[in-house]
């Protein structure tokens, strides 16, 4: 008898724009010892897939999977398996090739996934509450009073960041690259709020600030902003720089010398948490969803095979918050 079973799946067929993520079919053999099947039903989408896709971060070889966190309920186990069975609900944030209908996974990446939690808020919160985790323990702790400017604040990580800042007790000073997103954030009840579509950015700081600048600032969005965030840093501040979507920025060792200010650039990949696939961060994150300091917010929800159009979106800044690829829409 042929138990084999048939998945959708999308891998970059060569470096380069969006339309080179080619959805296939693919026919998945029985999982093997100490490995499960999972029937997937949300997978978490991150501009580090962005840098995958284009090169940035190059393959071994292509066509290469693509995407780090899904979630979805097991379908088959292999032998030997002990802590899993079949209906169990999981998640998983640190194994490559998620963008997929079903997948085999060894049980060493899995974690089991708490009842009150859905698998569109899994999705939307691994990756990106892992690295609100790293900036805001790691990076750069902070601290209740601090003044705290977070770029790009109604992105993915950016909306988390923004809200887990708030909640530790500073204040929060964000940037968005649109009227829309201005509104959306003023909607979750942050009022210093800069378009840098349409506002000077350093006057707008200065003036939130009274001209003393902020304790740091989290730079994500990399050589459009970088520069002009280090003149809104008080002297022995922070700048942390953790991710560059418009390119990598210079970085003035000189000027952060002489004016004292604490450079990091930290990786998620070095992150203990991270590290550790067994979901040991994840209480912690799923308890802010919970006690409603991440709000419950809408993703932007794609079918898996519209992860071209997800991609194409997310690099010409369209989207807000988690995006999710869905198999079965
Ligand atoms: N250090 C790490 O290990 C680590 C881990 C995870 C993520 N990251 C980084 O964190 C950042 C946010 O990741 P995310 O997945 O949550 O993405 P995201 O914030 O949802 O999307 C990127 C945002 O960056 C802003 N942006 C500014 N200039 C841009 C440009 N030229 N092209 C595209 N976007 C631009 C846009 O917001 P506005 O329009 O509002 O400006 C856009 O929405 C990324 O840089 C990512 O690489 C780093």
């Amino acid at each position: 008898m042929n138990n084999s079973k048939q998945s959708g799946i999308v891998l970059i067929e060569q470096p380069g724009a969006p339309d080179v993520l080619k959805y296939q079919n693919i026919t998945l053999q029985q999982p093997g010892p100490d490995e499960v099947l999972i029937a997937q039903k949300a997978i978490g989408v991150n501009f580090l897939d962005v840098f995958f896709r284009n090169g940035t971060f190059p393959a071994s070889q292509y066509p290469a999977p693509i995407g780090f966190e899904a979630s979805g309920i097991i379908e088959e186990v292999g032998t030997g398996v002990k802590d899993f069975t079949v209906g169990d609900r999981v998640a998983y944030y640190a194994s490559v090739g998620a963008y997929a209908e079903r997948r085999i996974i060894n049980t060493n990446e899995i974690f089991k996934l708490p009842e009150d939690i859905s698998f569109e808020q899994a999705a939307a919160v691994m990756i990106k509450g892992l690295t609100a985790h790293m900036l805001i323990k790691q990076s750069h702790k902070v601290k209740p009073g601090e003044v705290v400017l977070i770029h790009a604040m109604t992105g993915g990580v950016g909306t988390l960041l923004s809200q887990w800042v708030r909640a530790l007790g500073a204040t929060v000073i964000g940037t968005v690259g649109s009227a829309v997103k201005k509104e959306l954030a003023l909607r979750r009840g942050f009022n210093q709020v800069i378009d840098l579509g349409s506002e000077d950015f350093i006057g707008a700081v200065n003036q939130y600030t009274g001209g003393k600048g902020v304790d740091v600032v989290y730079d994500g969005t990399g050589k459009a902003t970088f520069e002009k965030s280090l003149t809104v840093v008080k002297d022995g501040g922070s700048a942390v720089l953790y991710g560059w979507p418009s390119g990598m920025p210079d970085v003035d060792e000189d000027l952060l010398m002489q004016r004292k200010i604490k450079f990091a650039h930290d990786a998620l990949n070095d992150y203990p948490l991270y590290q550790d696939k067994s979901g040991k961060g994840m209480p912690e994150i799923f308890s802010l969803l919970r006690n409603g300091i991440f709000e419950r917010e809408q993703s932007f929800i794609y079918s898996l095979r519209q992860a071209i159009a997800a991609h194409a979106d997310m690099e010409s800044r369209k989207t807000t918050g988690s995006i999710i690829l869905k198999p079965e829409l």
